[in-house]
C-alpha cells in the first residue's frame, strides 16, 4: 500500500513528521509494509518557513517538491492542483493524507478526491486514492478565516476523518459526515512536542538572546523555580489581525502596554513583516540600542531572516531589566501610555526547536496561531490568544489557553492576568504522543 502525505506550509511539518516516523516503524515489523510518498507543494519556501523545519526535525527530503510559492488565493490553491495532479496520476498512492487547513491541504484533497486512475492495471487497485484528513473537524464558525473554508471542504471531500478533540465529532455529524469515517486519533503537533522537547533544551537560543540565567524580571508566583528571565513571546500573522491597519495597530498598541511589564519577543512571520512595512509600524519595536533586533530598518530584519542569529549581549539584556518599570496595573494605564517605546524584540521567524526552547520557557505566551494553542496547552505555559473565536475549544476547556480578541482593554486585562494568575499543564484526552502510531494502525486495515 502506499500513502501520498501532503504538506506545504510551516505547521503541516510537524504534523507530518511524527506520521512519518509511525510508517517507519510499523514498517519496521510488517510484511505488508506501508509505502510513504512525500509531497511538499511549495507554499512556505524560506529557509526558516521550511528547511529549517525538516532539519529539525530530522525529515527526509520530500519525494517531490511542487515549488509553487506565494500568490493570491486562488492562484496559490489552483497551481497547487495543477502541479500535484500529475503527481498523484505518476505515483497512484492508495491513500492522500493531508494535515491541517492550509490552502496546499483543500487542493490537494480536491484533487485526490476526484481523481480516477486510468485503466487501473491490477485487479486489486482502487479506481483512485482514498482521502485522509489528519485535524479534521475544528470549527471557528468563522467563515472570513481561509483557513475555515479550507477546513469545512476538506472534511467534505474526505474519507477518513482523524480528530483531535471531542468537539470534531460533534461539528462533522452536525454537517452529515458519517460517524463511520469519524476516528479520534490525539493530536500529532503534540506526538512531534513530546519528542522534540528534549532536544529542543539543546537550543542556544535562550543565550542567544541573553535570557539564560540571572534573576527573573518580574516576580510572579513560580519565578524562585525558574532558571531563565522572564519573557513573553508574540506571534501574529493572520491575515484578520495584521492585513488591517487599524486592527494591527491596536493589536500593536495593547501589546506595548503590556510589554512595558514583561519584554516580548516577537519571531515576525514573512506576512507581518510585509505588514509592518507597509503600515510604517516600525516604531513600535524598540531598538535595543545599538543592539541586534532593532526593527527601525525592517531590511535588517529581512536580512537577518538568511543568517544565524546574532546574540544580543548581556549588558544589553541588563540594562533593559534594570530599565523595566514596576508592574502596571490596569487602574495605572494613562492615556499616552503606549507612546513608551515598546519593549517587543522582532527576530526572524524561528525553527522548531528554537521555537519550542522559547516557548517552553516563556512566561506568557500572545498568538493567533491554532497550533500555538494546542502546544501551549501541553507545556502548560499561559496563552493569550488575539482572535475573536477558536476553532480548538478544549485549549480553553482543559488547557491554558483564553481568548483575548483584538480590542485594547481585553487584550490587556487578559494578558496581565494570565501573567499573574499562571496556570496548571493539563493533557486533553489521547494528546500523548501516540496519534501517528493510530492513524497509521488505521490505514494497516485498508491495506
Ligand atoms: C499560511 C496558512 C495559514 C497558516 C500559516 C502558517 C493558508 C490560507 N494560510 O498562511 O493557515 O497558519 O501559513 O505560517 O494556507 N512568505 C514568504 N516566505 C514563505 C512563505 C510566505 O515570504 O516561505 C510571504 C509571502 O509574501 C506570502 C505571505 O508570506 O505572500 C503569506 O504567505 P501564505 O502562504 O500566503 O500565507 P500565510 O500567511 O503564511
Amino acid at each position: 500500500m502506499k500513502v501520498m502525505l501532503v504538506a506545504g506550509a510551516r505547521p503541516n511539518f510537524a504534523k507530518v513528521a511524527c506520521i512519518l516516523d509511525a510508517l517507519d516503524k510499523f514498517n519496521q515489523s510488517s510484511d505488508r509494509p506501508i509505502v510513504p510518498f512525500l509531497v511538499h507543494t511549495g507554499q512556505h519556501y524560506d529557509d526558516q518557513m521550511s528547511d529549517a523545519f525538516f532539519r529539525d526535525l530530522a525529515m527526509a527530503k520530500p519525494d517531490v517538491d511542487l515549488g509553487v510559492g506565494s500568490a493570491s488565493h486562488a492562484q496559490q490553491t489552483a497551481e497547487i492542483m495543477r502541479r500535484f495532479e500529475p503527481v498523484l496520476f505518476q505515483e497512484r498512492p492508495d491513500v492522500v493524507l493531508v494535515v491541517g487547513d492550509v490552502n496546499s491541504t483543500v487542493a490537494c484533497s480536491l484533487v485526490a478526491s476526484k481523481a480516477v486512475y486510468p485503466c487501473a492495471v491490477r485487479n486489486s487497485e482502487r479506481p483512485g486514492p482514498l482521502v485522509a484528513h489528519v485535524e479534521a473537524g475544528l470549527r471557528s464558525f468563522d467563515r472570513s478565516m481561509p483557513e475555515e473554508i479550507n477546513r469545512v471542504l476538506t472534511d467534505a471531500l474526505s474519507d477518513l476523518l482523524f480528530i483531535t478533540e471531542k468537539s470534531a465529532a460533534e461539528n462533522l455529524t452536525r454537517e452529515g459526515i458519517a460517524k463511520e469515517k469519524i476516528y479520534f486519533v490525539g493530536n500529532t503537533m503534540v506526538d512531534t512536542l513530546l519528542k522534540h522537547r528534549e532536544k529542543a533544551n539543546d537550543s542556544k537560543i535562550l543565550c542567544q538572546l541573553g535570557l539564560n540565567g540571572g534573576p527573573p524580571l518580574s516576580s510572579g508566583r513560580d519565578s524562585q523555580n525558574k532558571q531563565c528571565r522572564d519573557y513573553g513571546i508574540l506571534t501574529l500573522h493572520r491575515p484578520s489581525n495584521v492585513d488591517g491597519r487599524e486592527t494591527f495597530q491596536e493589536i500593536l498598541e495593547s501589546l506595548a502596554v503590556v510589554a512595558k511589564e514583561i519584554p516580548i519577543f516577537f519571531p515576525v512571520h514573512p506576512r507581518t513583516l510585509n505588514r509592518i512595512k507597509e503600515f510604517g509600524f516600525e516604531r513600535y519595536f524598540t531598538s535595543v540600542a545599538h543592539g541586534a533586533w532593532r526593527m527601525a530598518h525592517s531590511a535588517e530584519l529581512l536580512a537577518l531572516n538568511s543568517q544565524p542569529l546574532t546574540p544580543v549581549s548581556r549588558p544589553q539584556l541588563s540594562t533593559l531589566a534594570s530599565e523595566l518599570p514596576a508592574p502596571c496595573s490596569l487602574l495605572s494605564l494613562s492615556s499616552d501610555s503606549c507612546s513608551l517605546p515598546a519593549r517587543i524584540y522582532c527576530l526572524p521567524p524561528l525553527g522548531y526547536l528554537d521555537f519550542l526552547c522559547l516557548m517552553s520557557n516563556a512566561r506568557l505566551v500572545l498568538t493567533d496561531s491554532g497550533g500555538i494553542q494546542e502546544e501551549t496547552t501541553v507545556l502548560g505555559i499561559p496563552c493569550v490568544t488575539l482572535r475573536e473565536n477558536t476553532e480548538r475549544p478544549v485549549t480553553m476547556t482543559q488547557g491554558s489557553n483564553v481568548l483575548a480578541g483584538t480590542k485594547r482593554e481585553e487584550i490587556i486585562r487578559h494578558a496581565l492576568g494570565k501573567l499573574h494568575d499562571p496556570v496548571q499543564p493539563r493533557t486533553p484526552e489521547l494528546w500523548d504522543g501516540r496519534a501517528g502510531e493510530r492513524i497509521v494502525k488505521i490505514l494497516a486495515k485498508l491495506a
